[in-house]
């Protein structure tokens, strides 16, 4: 299978996850990237299940509308069923690196709200340790300088993706050269540098369960705990 059948088959086996734990009133947290859209493309299918979405980004809202979901604000909200996203990385601890689609503050806090999160990947995505992905940090624009030493004193190669800024109206550093051994830690640290709104670690708050396909199929893979 190529690159899109694989992301095909893991937004098929997301749907036909989550179906049966829907109901008329359900709100699902929709993320961001390539593999959730084909996720998206497939919830017409259901639409009579659920009541509506909650988006990560701008750009996942849009697509959503084009099909005639309905999107709403995080804030009229309480509660998400699930929340669907992809991810950089993800290692056996299910946690991840997020944020190659700049969208990684607001997925964070979905993913907060939502009682499961449900990550979706193909197996290009799985390792044994965090950080071969540059690790995205969401900074605003006059802190990013002092952001970007202090992420060097922490180990980091710290590069200004050029040209992006986010739907929040910050920007990117991408951190490389991290070995990721203890994600909650660094996620902490990172977080606590002033001018960083969040880092696209998702350690503190990982996915409940990893739908990871290969050629072989799509696997459920639950966290293992170290
Ligand atoms: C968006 O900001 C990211 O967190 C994506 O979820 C992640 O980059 C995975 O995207 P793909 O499904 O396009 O690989």
């Amino acid at each position: 299978m190529n690159q899109d059948e694989l992301k095909k088959a893991v937004a098929q086996a997301a749907l036909d996850y989550i179906t049966p734990k829907l109901e008329r009133d359900s709100v699902i947290g929709v993320g961001t990237g390539s593999t959730t859209n084909f996720f998206i493309d497939l919830l017409p299918s259901i639409r009579d299940q659920f009541s509506g979405t909650v988006a990560s980004s701008e750009e996942t809202a849009r697509r959503l509308e084009k099909l005639g979901i309905p999107v709403l604000e995080l804030n009229d909200v309480n509660e998400l069923v699930v929340y669907i996203d992809g991810a950089d990385e993800s290692n056996p601890q299910l946690e991840l690196i997020k944020g190659g689609g700049a969208a990684l503050t607001r997925e964070k806090v979905v993913a907060a709200v939502a009682r499961e999160f449900v990550c979706i990947a193909d197996e290009r995505k799985w390792v044994d340790i965090l950080g071969k992905f540059p690790l995205p940090v969401e900074v605003i624009p006059m802190a990013r300088s002092y952001v970007a030493r202090q992420l060097v004193q922490l180990g980091g190669q710290p590069v200004y993706r050029e040209g992006v800024t986010t739907d929040n109206g910050n920007v990117i550093l991408d951190v490389y050269n991290l070995s990721i051994m203890e994600a909650r830690k660094l996620e902490t640290e990172i977080n606590q540098i002033a001018g960083v709104v969040t880092n696209g670690l998702f350690a503190q708050r990982p996915a409940d369960v990893l739908l990871l396909s290969s050629n072989e199929g799509v696997r459920q893979i639950r966290p293992r705990y170290s």
